[in-house]
């Protein structure tokens, strides 16, 4: 029956919700081997053994926002806040392109210092003296103008997750000034301007059902984002939702690879919270079919400051290590380290 239900997968993209339900319920090591394995065959066919780099520079951590899980939100006196300035973040990209990243991403809390002039200018540096990077942006829920202006900046890509696509759950994670209708309203705005954009969610965040990955897996059909970031709820001890269970490395891999066949040529992390729950986790997330790594190149100063979740890792290395680090680690998996920009596979760039 579960190979069944992959091999349909594997062929049409897609399943009704009933067999999504049943794939993620009744899955066991066996139908996760081979649902994995379908998924490198799509990687292969579109990627090769590349795997992206991205540059993540966390260039604040002060947030207007009040997200429950998140160790950085409003209410946590006890974070430590920082602001890196322009300076700062422009050495961040020189570091990191010297190591050979072509991507920054740039992500923040929802900071109001940094206005959209001042967002504009920082971007407007970065594209000119890097012409062939591309500038992300994760700095959260803007108005469309605010969009409109980095894009026309020089921003290319915008990451916003939408945590989960159930109303009811993304009532229960955030506070009631935080509505899903705007998620989804920033959402298709950043895609109707133009940007490559990126969704995604949290798994086995506290009250999620098996229900609720399927909404987010019709949610992004629908979406069609060139993006997708995925990961492990993990809690923080100064949140709401400290003491809760942390997700697992199992059922992220498995929704990687569900999403590896559902999007063959999505750009899909694997990212630092699944790197958290398991030291060989990003390996074994590349395996299940991502293609994209996002190590930190913010400075060594702030990395331990910059907590979303507890136990975070890489918060005590040089950003030289991290990039060195990730080249053995896809080299011992039999992956390699693209040297490209690495867009979305037919995405055209505009000039
Ligand atoms: N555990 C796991 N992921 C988290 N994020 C925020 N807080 C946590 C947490 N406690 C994720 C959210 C956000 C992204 C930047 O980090 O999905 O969109
Ligand atoms: Fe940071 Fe390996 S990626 S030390």
């Amino acid at each position: 029956e579960q190979k069944k239900r992959i091999d349909r997968l594997y062929e049409e993209g897609m399943l009704e919700r009933n067999g999504f339900l049943r794939l993620i319920c009744e899955r066991d090591e066996p139908s996760a081997a081979y649902l994995s394995e379908k998924a490198r065959l799509r990687q292969a066919e579109h990627f090769g053994k590349n795997v992206y780099l991205r540059g993540l520079i966390e260039f604040s951590n002060i947030c207007a926002s009040n997200c429950l899980y998140c160790g950085i939100r409003r209410d946590n006196k006890k974070a430590v806040r920082y602001r890196l300035t322009e300076e700062e973040i422009l050495d961040c990209c020189r570091a990191g392109y010297a190591f050979g990243f072509r991507t920054f991403v740039l992500q923040s809390g929802e900071d109001p210092w940094w206005s959209d002039e001042k967002v504009c200018a920082l971007i407007r540096r970065i594209r000119k003296e890097y012409s062939d990077c591309a500038i992300t942006l994760s700095i959260g829920e803007k108005t469309k103008e605010s969009y409109r202006k980095y894009f026309e900046a020089g921003a290319d890509r915008y990451l916003l997750r939408h945590e989960t696509a159930s109303p009811k759950l993304y009532r229960k994670l955030h506070p009631l000034e935080q509505t899903l209708e705007n998620r989804i309203r920033c959402l298709c705005d950043l895609k109707d301007i133009g940007y490559q954009i990126g969704a995604g969610m949290m798994l086995e965040a506290p009250g999620q059902t098996v229900e609720d990955l399927v909404e987010d897996l019709f949610f992004l059909k629908k979406l069609q984002p060139d993006m997708i970031g995925i990961g492990p709820f993990i809690p923080h001890s100064d949140t709401p939702l400290s003491g809760r269970k942390a997700g697992g490395v199992e059922l992220t891999l498995f929704m990687l690879s569900v999403l590896r066949l559902m999007f063959p040529k999505v750009l899909l992390p694997a990212t630092t919270a699944l790197g958290t729950v398991d030291p060989r986790g990003r390996e074994k997330g590349i395996l299940a079919g991502a293609n994209v790594i996002m190590p930190n190149l913010s400075p060594q100063a702030v990395r331990g400051k910059y907590l979303l979740y507890d136990n975070k890792i890489c918060t005590g290395d040089e950003p030289e290590k991290c990039s060195h680090c990730m080249e053995l680690r896809m080299k011992s998996i039999g992956y390699e380290i693209s040297g490209t920009r690495g867009d979305a596979p037919g995405w055209i760039r505009r000039v």
